[in-house]
C-alpha cells in the first residue's frame, strides 16, 4: 500500500481514538540501530514551540524507557482494528526478552527521517525526534491523578517528539472509519 505525506493534524480523531481503543505502536532502536516495539495509551498530538509534537509516556521499567535515552528519536503507528492481539501483544510482553516484531507478525520498513522504523501493517505514521524530556512531578500532580495512574510510584517520563515526517496508507481513512468518534471519552 503506497504511504502519502499527511498534514500531522490529519489524522488527530482517529489517532486519538485508536490510541485509546487498543493503543499504538511506538517504536524506538538502540544506538546500533535494533528496532524494539511497545504499546502506549497515553500521549498527544499538539504543537508547542512552533513545531508539532507527538508527546508520549513511558514508565522507567519499560525496556523501550532504556532505548529512548540512549536515541530519543521514535516511531508513533496507527494500527487498523485487526492489529489488536498485536497491540495487547507488544503491550504485555517486553522487548528485553522477546523480538515483538516477529511474535506479532509486522513488518518494518525504513523511515525517511529518523532511525526507528515504521510498521507496514499500520495505517499512519509520525516519525519524532525527541525535543524534550521531562519527569512526572508527584508534588505538582493532582491526588486523583496520583491514585488512579501511580499507586506504585513508577511515574512516567514525558518525551516531547517533534513530528519531522508524517503519511498514511491511501485508504487509511476507510480503514479507521470504524472507529468515527462519538466524541473522544
Ligand atoms: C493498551 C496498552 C497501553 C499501554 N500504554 C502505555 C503507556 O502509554 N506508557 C507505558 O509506559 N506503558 C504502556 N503500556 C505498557 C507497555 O506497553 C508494556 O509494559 C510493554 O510490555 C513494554 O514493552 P518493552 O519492555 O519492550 O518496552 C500499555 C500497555 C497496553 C496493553
Amino acid at each position: 500500500m503506497a504511504k502519502k505525506t499527511i498534514r500531522y493534524s490529519d489524522f488527530f480523531t482517529q489517532t486519538t481514538q485508536r490510541m485509546r481503543q487498543d493503543g499504538l505502536f511506538l517504536v524506538t532502536a538502540d544506538a546500533a540501530g535494533k528496532p524494539n516495539v511497545m504499546t502506549i495509551g497515553w500521549g498527544a498530538i499538539g504543537s508547542i514551540w512552533g513545531r508539532p509534537l507527538f508527546i508520549v509516556l513511558v514508565r522507567p521499567s519499560r525496556f523501550t524507557y532504556s532505548r529512548l535515552e540512549e536515541v530519543g528519536d521514535f516511531t508513533v503507528n496507527v494500527p487498523p482494528r485487526e492489529l489488536a492481539a498485536a497491540a495487547n501483544l507488544c503491550g504485555t510482553l517486553s522487548g528485553r526478552d522477546h523480538d515483538k516484531f516477529k511474535e506479532a507478525g509486522l513488518t518494518l520498513i525504513p523511515s525517511k527521517q529518523v532511525r526507528p522504523p515504521v510498521i507496514a501493517e499500520c495505517v499512519v505514521h509520525y516519525e519524532c525526534r525527541t525535543l524534550h524530556r521531562n519527569d512526572v512531578a508527584p508534588e505538582a500532580l493532582v491526588q486523583a491523578v496520583l491514585d488512579d495512574a501511580y499507586p506504585a510510584e513508577d511515574f512516567h517520563r514525558v518525551y516531547f517528539g517533534e513530528i519531522v515526517a508524517a503519511y498514511a496508507d491511501e485508504d487509511a481513512a476507510e480503514r479507521l472509519a470504524s472507529t468515527a468518534l462519538q466524541g473522544i471519552p
